[in-house]
């Protein structure tokens, strides 16, 4: 599968979302963080925004929740036309019931790990899911430092991945730049969100074909990639 990059709106002007979203042309997906200030230290949007943004873009909006609670709310996303939902594990009472929820509305189910989550009790529950997003740093605010010490999670769940035969995609979120994301596709990922690395220069649509290249360049020469 091709690199795929999701601009990350939480780095855009949220006066300005349409504008922001049409500055990342080329993008494949607009990656939306909604925190409710419980399940992390942030406050940021809701069902109503996500709504407006999807009437205001042809990008198909990636919905990444950081709430408590997802079991409740998160099927609302699917229904407000979010292409893809991302619920947080240490969240969702029943993930599988949920992630079966999400489909049925039409929408790609993913599931969320925190850094200090790890993914082996995950394991049987993955054919349940369109992508896997691993964070590479803690959840709740963009321009954070990248966790190193998460590419070994990364390197393990692409294993599983290609040891079970999925087509899941595997998402990495936190600190994703020019600096890290060669060291991101080299263990696995293939789909990159990137927040202050894109809105946080002259020219996010740029930034993305930038990135987009860079990982690629570096799936065309990595084992896991070849393999498939
Ligand atoms: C952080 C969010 C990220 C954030 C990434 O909790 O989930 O999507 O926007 O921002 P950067 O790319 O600046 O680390
Ligand atoms: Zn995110």
């Amino acid at each position: 599968m091709a690199a795929q990059i999701n601009p990350s709106i939480l780095s855009a002007d949220f006066a300005r979302l349409a504008e922001e979203a049409r500055a990342v042309e080329g993008a494949d997906w607009l990656h939306v963080d909604v925190m409710d200030n419980h399940f992390v230290p942030n406050l940021t949007l809701g069902v109503p925004v996500v709504e407006s943004l999807r009437k205001a873009t042809d990008i198909p909006l990636d919905c990444h929740l950081m709430i408590e609670d997802p079991d409740r709310w998160a099927p609302q996303y699917a229904e407000a036309g979010a292409g893809s939902v991302t619920f947080h594990a240490e969240a969702a009472a029943a993930p599988v019931r949920l992630a079966r929820e999400i489909r049925a509305k039409g929408a790609r189910a993913s599931m969320a790990l925190k850094p200090a989550t790890p993914i082996e009790p995950f394991e049987d529950l993955l054919p349940e899911l369109d992508m896997l997003l691993i964070m590479t740093v803690e959840p709740g605010f963009g321009g954070q430092a990248f966790l190193d010490i998460m590419l070994p999670k990364i390197r393990r769940t692409r294993e599983l991945i290609s040891r079970h035969n999925l087509q899941l995609w595997l998402q990495v979120d936190g600190g994703v730049s020019a600096a890290t994301i060669e060291r991101c596709a080299e263990a696995g990922a293939d789909v990159f969100v990137a927040g202050s690395a894109v809105y946080g220069t002259d020219d996010p649509a740029a930034a993305v074909r930038s990135l987009r290249a860079q990982a690629e360049e570096t799936m065309a020469r990595a084992p896991w990639a070849c393999a498939h």
